[in-house]
């Protein structure tokens, strides 16, 4: 029986591939306002600036690939049940060939009516206004904007619940109710965290890894491994 492996990841695992995290310095946040573009006011507000934007992030995905750190994450189901939980909507993981991927923020490669949180459909190209579903019903971002429910939250806690080992890599924590799952891993469970910045304090220091996700999930591979 495979020990299971969780993964908690965020935007610093996809930072090596070329996609900005969100509260680094030059991030996201400091050239748009959440307000504006990730919340169901802003899309009301001014809808095609919140499609535009999200737009730009999906063509900027098609030019990028994963990194070292999702592809090792991927080859560790050779030797654990790996379960990772992204705070990210890119396709990364799956694209470095990782079968078990749950989506807390949604996906920036799917959209769905906005009169709906549910059955979302593939969407590779920009959307735009008018682009309908087939019921005539306008299409949005199949993303979990602030202030609304994150649908995946009450599997994702199950998942951490039943860890015998968690990795926290590449998030800053600030961002709830993800950031609750550390709450959520089980007494004897072995946690680790993989950041460059470290501040968090979830786990003893030599399993914390102050660097980037490629050189940190290489360590831990080998700490795992060998
Ligand atoms: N490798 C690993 N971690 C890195 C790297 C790297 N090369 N570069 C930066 N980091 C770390 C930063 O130190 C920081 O702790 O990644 C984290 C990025 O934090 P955020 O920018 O806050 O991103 P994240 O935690 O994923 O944000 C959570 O906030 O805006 C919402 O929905 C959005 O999913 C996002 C959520």
């Amino acid at each position: 029986m495979k020990k299971k492996l969780v993964v908690l990841t965020g935007a610093g695992i996809s930072a090596e591939s070329g996609i900005k995290t969100f509260r680094d310095s030059n991030g996201l946040w400091e050239n748009h306002r959440v307000e504006d573009v990730a919340s169901p006011e802003g899309f009301a507000r001014d809808p095609q600036l919140v499609l535009d934007f999200y737009n730009l992030r999906r063509r900027q995905l098609k030019e990028v690939e994963p990194n070292d750190a999702h592809k090792i994450l991927a080859d560790l189901e050779r030797d654990f049940d790996v379960n990772i939980i992204t705070q990210n909507v890119d396709d990364l993981h799956e694209r470095a060939g990782s079968t078990k991927v749950l989506h807390l923020h949604g996906e920036l490669l799917k959209a769905r009516p906005v009169n709906s949180d549910g059955n979302s459909i593939p969407w590779e190209d920009d959307l735009n206004l008018g682009d309908l579903d087939e019921n005539g019903i306008q299409l949005r971002p199949h993303i979990v904007w602030f202030g609304e429910m994150v649908p995946a939250m009450e599997e994702a806690t199950i998942i951490t619940s039943t860890a015998d080992i968690f990795v926290v890599i590449g998030t800053s924590m600030q961002v709830y109710p993800a950031a609750e799952l550390i709450h959520y891993v089980p007494e004897g469970c072995e946690v680790f965290v993989i950041d460059p910045n470290l501040e968090h304090s979830y786990t003893k220091p030599e399993n914390c890894f102050k660097c980037g996700g490629s050189e940190g999930m290489k360590k831990l591979r080998d700490l795992l491994l060998h």
